[in-house]
């Protein structure tokens, strides 16, 4: 089974990669159109537009995908920060009825008018927020009123492998949680070993670029794990996965101690 997953995981991640490739001449002349020339020039202002019109082809869940994400965004409740909500495919999966509030913190703000429609189309108007900033942009959080022990529920779904600081990043979300509170975490993490772990390393070499900083080679349950007392542990890999495939998960949750 895990063998069939390995040989899956090499394909879709080869395809995902070529079409990393495919889209920079479109992020290019996207920029030209756009009056941003010289950003041709800036690798990470041409590194985000190339993920920004990549995402909008290729980023669309999966069905058996939604069906985790979904398995993991609905146990959110009370006040959530849903970090890197990029395009809104996630949102619809929150339960309204346990959720009083929703910051969104998506930096990259070419993403923003599709998760408004996204969040409106989800009912979510009245409570979910679009923050523009990255995680780690703890002075505007603060102006949110997000700070030490605000926060009953942190959502991180394909995301801790683009944060730029992850281990220092993660910390900090953990000292934002709650006492009791929920981490409910679905991300790509560092192959265990083999094949995976290889073609993890070959890829990565472009895969930062390509992908707006995201990095496949992180020890993300690792940084979790570390980040503090957990009163609750269980991450683990999907279902027919083993954590040797070159795009690996981990998902699950973690509850901080009282
Ligand atoms: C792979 S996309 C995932 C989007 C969404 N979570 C989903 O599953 O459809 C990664 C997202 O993380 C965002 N991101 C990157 N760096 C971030 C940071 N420092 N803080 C918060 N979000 C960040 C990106 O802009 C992008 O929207």
């Amino acid at each position: 089974m895990t063998v069939f997953s390995q040989i899956r995981s090499l394909f879709f991640g080869s395809v995902f990669l070529t079409a990393g490739f495919a889209s920079l001449p479109f992020a290019i002349v996207g920029l030209i159109l756009k009056g941003r020339p010289l950003d041709i020039f800036n690798k990470s202002k041409l590194s985000e537009a190339n993920f920004t019109f990549l995402w909008a082809i290729v980023g669309k869940p999966s069905v058996a995908d939604a069906k985790i994400t979904g398995k993991t965004i609905s146990q959110a409740y009370g006040v959530v920060l849903d970090l890197g909500p990029g395009t809104g495919y996630t949102v619809h999966h929150f339960d309204k009825s346990k959720t009083t509030k929703i910051f969104g913190i998506e930096p990259n703000k070419a993403f923003h008018p599709a998760l408004q429609a996204a969040i409106d189309a989800a009912g979510l108007t009245d409570i979910y927020t679009i923050v523009g900033t990255g995680v780690e942009d703890s002075e505007t959080l603060k102006k949110f009123g997000i700070e030490e022990g605000s926060i009953d529920t942190i959502v991180a779904c394909k995301v801790l492998c683009s944060v730029p600081e992850p281990k220092a990043t993660i910390a900090e979300l953990y000292k934002i949680l709650a006492p009791g509170g929920l981490f409910l975490v679905y991300e790509h993490i560092k192959a265990k070993g083999g094949v995976g772990l290889i073609a993890q390393g070959l890829a990565n070499t472009v895969w930062p670029f390509l992908m707006a900083g995201c990095n496949l080679c992180r020890p993300t349950e690792a940084y979790l794990y570390g980040a503090g007392e957990w009163e609750v542990t269980e991450l683990g890999h999907p279902e027919g996965t083993g954590g040797h495939e070159f795009i690996t998960f981990t998902q699950g949750r973690l509850i901080k101690k009282k």
